[in-house]
């Protein structure tokens, strides 16, 4: 931790979307650590209480981000949000010609359309000098064939989400996390026991052969909150994922 990240998070409020699991409470903890206000939001309520508590966060909501009058309501009383933290989401995975389309439309409601709700719900509650940082994926550049063609296209369009945002919502800075495989409970939750092979044989196809860790891509979060340059701009953070 630096002094000057230390000292540009101190005080400040930081609604974190997805901060209950994975990448986004390591977000939260790595915040907080260095200061700031934390609120996280997640799915559960058991969860989002029980996480809340155990890492001393400063509060909590619990609101499916795929529909948009639950999520107003969980905003309602929210103070002054000057980092705001979009990265909710599950792993959408479903062929294009077999998947219900109901399912496959999540991707985007999960991801663009939550955004939409949230930003406009909050208004004038965003700090200008503040942050957005949004969540892509190396799917994004990296497609493949296995039922992942439509979470590419709703990652890929959160980083040209995010660049017409930092002009439309200027000085407010936007930017993008694009993490390749994280080891988070997200697989998991998505393949059950068969992640365990899933994760094995991709671990042999990237140049570090493992997975990144939640610390790691939280800290990219992090670092999107912190970097006053940084705007507009999609960090990937892949272990050279996208190489291969
Ligand atoms: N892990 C990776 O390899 C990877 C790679 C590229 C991109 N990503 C993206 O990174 C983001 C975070 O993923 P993660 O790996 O950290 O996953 P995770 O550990 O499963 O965390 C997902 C978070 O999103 C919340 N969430 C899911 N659906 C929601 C909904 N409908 N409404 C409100 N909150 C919801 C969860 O809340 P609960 O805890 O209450 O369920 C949890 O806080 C996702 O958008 C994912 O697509 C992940």
């Amino acid at each position: 931790m630096t002094n000057a990240a230390q000292s540009q998070l101190a005080g400040k409020t930081a609604l974190i979307f997805g901060g209950t699991s994975g990448i986004g409470l390591e977000a939260a903890i790595q915040a907080k650590r260095q200061g700031a206000k934390v609120i996280v939001v997640g799915l559960g309520k058991a969860s989002a209480a029980k996480v809340a508590e155990e890492h001393g966060f400063d509060g909590w909501r619990a609101a499916d981000v795929t529909d948009s009058s639950a999520l107003e309501d969980a905003l309602k009383d929210i103070p002054t949000v000057d980092h705001l933290v979009l990265l909710a989401g599950t792993f959408v995975a479903g062929k294009v010609r077999d998947a219900e389309v109901t399912y496959l439309r999540r991707a985007f409601d999960e991801r663009i359309w939550a955004a939409v709700t949230v930003i406009r719900a909050l208004g004038d509650r965003l700090s200008t000098d503040g942050s957005i940082t949004l969540i892509s994926g190396n799917l994004a550049d990296r497609p493949n064939a296995y039922g992942t063609a439509v979470l590419a296209a709703a990652s890929a369009a959160m980083e040209a989400f995010a660049r017409g945002l930092a002009l439309e919502l200027a000085p407010v800075r936007v930017n993008t996390l694009s993490p390749g495989p994280t080891d988070t409970p997200i697989l998991h939750k998505a393949l059950g026991d068969a992640r365990e092979g899933f994760v094995e044989g991709l671990k042999k196809t990237l140049p570090l052969h493992r997975l990144g860790t939640p610390a790691e891509a939280g800290a990219g979060v992090v670092f999107l909150m912190t970097n006053g340059f940084m705007n507009g701009a999609t960090l990937n953070l892949d272990g050279g994922a996208r190489l291969v």
